[in-house]
């Protein structure tokens, strides 16, 4: 181990190697560690706790111990906790970023730009915890009266990807935190000290014991907690951001138990770029919705549909753009864009990209691994991209940008719809009657009209088909964690 994190650190405390349960930070029962890789310069630079089923049914039985004072505490007293965290963790930002660049290789100005957007989530559901509020339907008996309560779902698990290392705790908590549940986190193997260090600030916030436990552990244990957390008829809840296919196995495991299930799955975003759009809005749009976290995230654009009038305009101006990405280790100045997460990320964007140009596919710009070595990868434009190429079917979640002409609007909804995968999708024109039409058109759980940035703490992010099931974010995301209580009053 080389770095040392806590001399990078303004505040070293914040540094933790321990999981988190019952508010005590807790070696693994086996005594075990697994490494944390940065994946910059493949330096090992944590041993974090490598826990197992047993501690896994530990943090339940403390998260279903808190449950009870945590939901009979008022909405206001668990704003007012959740406040103080967000505050905290806006205080510590930089050293936050710091961490997460170091664990999960985004630069640091966009590890900055989630810490502030994780905590736009607990402030916004510190504010509607004061406001969960059920209904009094008039009643049709006369003798009778009708009262709807929403009541918190109980003991609630997160399980959370290593692409956005903060904000999807966030995302999935805040709104758990508010509405009176309490929570076992699972953060994702690659990247467990960012999800460490919101527990430390959670602590100083006065966040009570066992409201939020953090289960740390390494691919293979990981497996073995994950089926603990599924079966056990405790939890009530569980939240997944991560594949399709991990989301699938995992709703067959919580079937015996049948709980709630939040599911944000994998994406296949179409991005359409109409004959009447601004090329240079789209442009940037293009660059924001491919590029951002290194074309790592479920939201990226995969397929980006060019109408044949404005295809070369937009492929030059597009390729210029993308030459001036800077790609190095995110924790150096002006980079834009960091590592893949792994080899195995690396070895799918070379695959996508040898099978687009075996099938006729034109290289515009890229196309090869960065000389940085690693897992660093050029930006790359594929053009000529045709639907019998993998590329565009399967989600890269690299840094290459497919483009395929089209020149009708149906025949592009019809292309953009024909996806297993229904969560972000985008376009660019600026007729009101095309947006209108296209807008409801596409079956995608979100739409980003001239836009290629989508997401934030008011609205509902989600997807529909196999992208998932639920809504995080905005007031639908905390119905997810209230159940409906009906009761009916003889007078
Ligand atoms: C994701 O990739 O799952 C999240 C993206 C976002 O919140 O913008």
């Amino acid at each position: 181990m080389t770095t040392d994190i806590r001399k990078l650190l303004k505040d070293p405390s914040l540094f933790k190697e321990e999981a988190f349960i019952n508010g005590k930070w807790v070696k693994s029962s086996s005594g075990k560690t697994f490494p944390i890789n940065n994946p910059a310069n493949n330096e090992i630079i944590a041993q974090v706790a490598n826990l197992d089923a047993a501690d896994a049914d530990k943090a339940i039985a403390a998260a279903n111990a808190a449950f009870p004072k945590w939901k009979s505490i008022t909405g206001k007293e668990r704003a007012g906790l959740m406040r103080k965290w967000f505050d905290l963790i806006l205080q510590n930002k930089d050293d936050l970023a710091i961490l997460m660049t170091l664990e999960q290789g985004k630069p640091l100005t966009e590890s900055a730009g989630e810490v502030v957007y994780g905590a736009s989530f607990i402030e916004w559901y510190a504010e509607e915890a004061k406001r969960v509020s059920g209904t009094i339907p008039t009643t049709i008996w006369g003798d009778k009266r009708f009262m709807v309560l929403k009541q918190p779902v109980g003991v609630c698990v997160a399980i959370t990807p290593w692409n956005f290392p903060n904000a999807m705790i966030t995302r999935k908590i805040a709104p758990a935190m508010a509405a009176g549940c309490t929570i076992v986190i699972k953060p994702a193997e690659q990247t467990p000290l960012s999800a460490l260090a919101l527990a430390e600030l959670a602590i100083r916030a006065g966040i009570p014991e066992g409201v939020m436990n953090i289960v740390t552990a390494d691919a293979d244990q990981s497996i073995a907690i994950g089926k603990t957390l599924c079966a056990s008829p405790v939890v009530r809840h569980l939240s997944f951001t991560g594949s399709t296919e991990v989301g699938r196995i995992l709703m067959s495991q919580c079937a015996p138990t049948v709980k709630k299930l939040g599911l944000e799955l994998g994406g296949h975003a179409p991005f359409i770029v109409f004959e009447d759009a601004d090329i240079d809005a789209a442009v940037t749009g293009a660059i924001a919705s491919k590029y951002r976290n290194s074309g790592q995230t479920c939201v990226c654009a995969n397929r980006i549909y060019v109408h044949k009038k404005v295809h070369d305009a937009f492929v030059e101006k597009f390729s210029k753009a993308v030459q001036t990405i800077k790609v190095g280790n995110g924790m150096d100045a002006g980079v834009s864009q960091g590592p893949l997460i792994d080899h195995a990320a690396l070895e799918k964007v070379e695959r996508h990209i040898a099978d687009a140009l075996s099938k006729g596919a034109k290289l515009v710009t890229g196309g090869k691994p960065s000389p940085l070595g690693g897992t660093f990868y050029e930006p790359t434009i594929l053009a000529n991209v045709t639907s019998n190429m993998l590329i565009t079917y399967e989600e890269t979640f690299g840094p290459v940008a497919p483009i395929i002409p089209f020149e009708s609007d149906d025949e592009v909804v019809e292309l953009a719809n024909n996806s297993q995968y229904g969560l972000a999708s985008y376009f660019y024109s600026r007729d009101i009657g095309r947006i209108w039409k296209v807008a409801e058109a596409l079956e995608y759980g979100m739409v980003g009209v001239n836009s290629g940035i989508l997401a934030n703490e008011v609205v509902p992010f989600g997807g529909v088909k196999q992208s998932g099931l639920g809504r995080e974010g905005s007031v639908f995301g905390m119905d997810e964690y209230l159940e409906l209580k009906y009761v009916c009053i003889t007078l």
